[in-house]
Formats: structure tokens, sequence, C-alpha cells
């Protein structure tokens, strides 16, 4: 049994699909009741519901497993304690054979605080003295296109930093894909891999693609295109405080990835290490595009 947290999140539910299709029996750890059953519907074995920032829960749901993919909620204050926590647990089980721990790019930078947690995170792993796997994927193609309909409609990427500086890009389908190689396959453990296509764009640069593959799949006119547009911080800060999806701490801590964003991107990595455990070429960012075009042409 594998233990993936996060699991109905945008990173675990892809994860998951790929665990059970290699025929991993998961138990999925989520936080609401109505994420249980899509992950059951999704071929988890078991699904756990519990708070990741509660010792106990962590503990309960760490019991007999052998392994576990831990993908920590974006921004949690409690990253690098939850960690201590699990590494508690794996240590007083006997059968635990592989911690593989879902970190970042750079988890050097601490310009962010959630860079640096998970930092120091991976460094309980190395002083844990398990078996531990770290993979530091850079961002998602797919957090690009999180509001495709909105694109579609506006024509404007916006987001809530700069569009002048490079993003290293990686589909988080590879991510899974590399992440169940190292869960079903020996000789990965005491590795930390950086994760990324090999593609990074900036913001104006990743329009530009979009706009091209809607010319090409919806007949968008010469004239029509996606431009890649600055969101008001406070805009998106008084959107998350009416979700209610982030805590004021998870907000300030995105808030810093902005600036650092906006400043510097988040350029880096090389895409041959990806490559290397997959045994063929990542995706790449300008077929995901097209294919987005093409399969949803009016958003
Ligand atoms: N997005 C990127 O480009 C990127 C790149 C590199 C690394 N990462 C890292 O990937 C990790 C996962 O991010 P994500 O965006 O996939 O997930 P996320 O949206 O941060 O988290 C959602 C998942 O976490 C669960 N969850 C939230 N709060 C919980 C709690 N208190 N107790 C138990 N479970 C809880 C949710 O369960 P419910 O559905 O039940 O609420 C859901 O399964 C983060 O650490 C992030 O830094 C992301």
């Amino acid at each position: 049994m594998i233990l993936l947290t996060g699991a109905s999140g945008p990173t675990g539910s892809v994860v998951l699909k790929h665990f059970v299709q290699a025929g991993l029996q998961v138990r999925a750890f989520v936080h609401r009741a109505e994420s249980a059953a899509k992950v059951r519907a999704a071929g988890a074995a078991e699904a756990f519901i519990g708070d990741i920032e509660q010792r106990n829960d962590v503990t309960a749901a760490m019991q007999g497993v052998q392994q576990v993919y831990h993908a920590c909620p974006r921004f949690s204050e409690r990253e690098v304690q939850i960690v201590e926590w699990m590494i508690d647990a794996a240590r007083a089980n006997p059968k635990f054979r592989q911690f593989i721990y879902h970190s970042v790019l750079h988890a050097q930078n601490d310009a962010m605080p959630h860079h640096r947690d998970k930092r120091i995170a991976e460094w309980r792993l190395f002083d844990s003295g398990l078996p531990y796997t770290i993979l530091q994927p850079t961002q998602y193609f797919q957090v690009s296109t999180r509001d495709w309909k909105g694109i579609v409609a506006s024509g404007e990427f916006a987001t809530p930093f700069g569009a002048d500086q490079k993003l290293s890009l990686v589909n988080v389908e590879d991510i899974a894909a590399a992440a169940t190689i190292m869960a079903t396959q020996p000789g990965w453990t005491g590795g930390c891999f950086e994760l990324m296509s090999g593609d990074s764009y900036t913001r104006h640069e990743m329009a530009a693609l979009m706009t091209e593959a809607l010319r090409k799949s919806a007949g968008w006119p010469a004239g029509r295109g996606v431009h890649a547009v600055v969101e008001d911080v406070a805009h998106w800060r008084d959107h998350q405080r009416k979700t209610g999806a982030f805590s004021e701490t998870q907000i300030a801590r995105a808030e810093q990835m902005f600036v650092q964003y906006s400043a510097h991107g988040l350029s880096g990595g090389n895409g041959r290490v990806l490559g290397m455990i997959l045994g063929r070429a990542p995706s790449r960012y300008a077929d995901f595009i097209a294919r987005m075009a093409v399969e949803r042409p009016q958003g």
C-alpha cells in the first residue's frame, strides 16, 4: 500500500490515475468527504479523510503503508512539521521502504517561504535515515490553462504576476509518470530529481502560442489574439478571501511568490533529467497548447 497525500488535488489526482493504472494499491489522503468519493471512483483502494495539519491524522494515515507519495497542500505553513510527523511514523514501521517527496524546482530559493520550507523538509529527509526519493518539479503546463474558458472568451491570460520573465514548465502527466516509475521500480532512492520539460517561456510567449493554436483550430482571424495581462494583486487577494480556499498565511506566501516571479520568473532546470527517467522526450508546451485549442476551441 502507498499513501498518497493531496490525492484529489491538481497534482494528486493525476498521480492517483497513474498509480492505479500501474496496479498500485493506494490509500488516498483527502480533507473533505466529497473528495473521498472522488478518489474512490478514481480507483483508490482506500480513502483516508483527515486533516494533514493534525499529527494524529498523519500518524493514522501512515499506519501500515510501505511507501508514501507526499504532495503537501500549497503554501502550507506546516509543510516541515508534516514531513517530520511522517518521518516519525515511517521510522516506527519496519515494513516502510520509500518516502517520495513532491518538492519543487529551486527549493533553495529562500525568497519564497514555501520553497524554503520544502528545502528544510528535504533536509529532514536527508537526515532521517529513511530511503527517500525527492522530485523537484517546476510549474505545470496546466497552471496556465486553469482558466482556459476565460482566456478564450476574453483574450486575456491574466495572473497576479508579471509577464516578462521566463517560467520553466512541465506537464503534470509526465511528473505522474515519473512518480509511478519511482514507486514501482527499484533504484531511485537517495536521488533528488529536477523535473522540467526543457521548455521555458515568458507569459507573453505563452500567450503567443495560445494565439497561434486558436487561429489554427478555432479559425481566429489575424486581428484576434491572446494577451498576457497582470491581474491586480488586491483583486486576487479579495477573490481568495471570498472563496475561503486559502488562509491569510497562504495568501501572503502566494504573494511573495508573485513578487519573485515578477522579478525573476522561475527559470532553469534541465529537461534531460525527466527524459532519462521516462525513457522518452518529455511533453512539449506548444503541443499541449495545440491540443487544448483542438479539444476546447470555444473554451
Ligand atoms: N502547481 C504547480 O505548478 C506546482 C509545481 C511544483 C510543485 N507544486 C507543489 O505541489 C503540491 C500540491 O499542490 P496542488 O496544487 O496539487 O494541491 P493543492 O491544491 O494545494 O491541494 C489540494 C489537495 O490537498 C488536500 N488538502 C488540502 N488541505 C488539506 C488538509 N488540511 N488536510 C488534508 N488534505 C488537505 C485536498 O483535499 P480536499 O480535496 O479533500 O480538500 C486536495 O487533495 C504543493 O506542495 C505545491 O507547492 C506545485
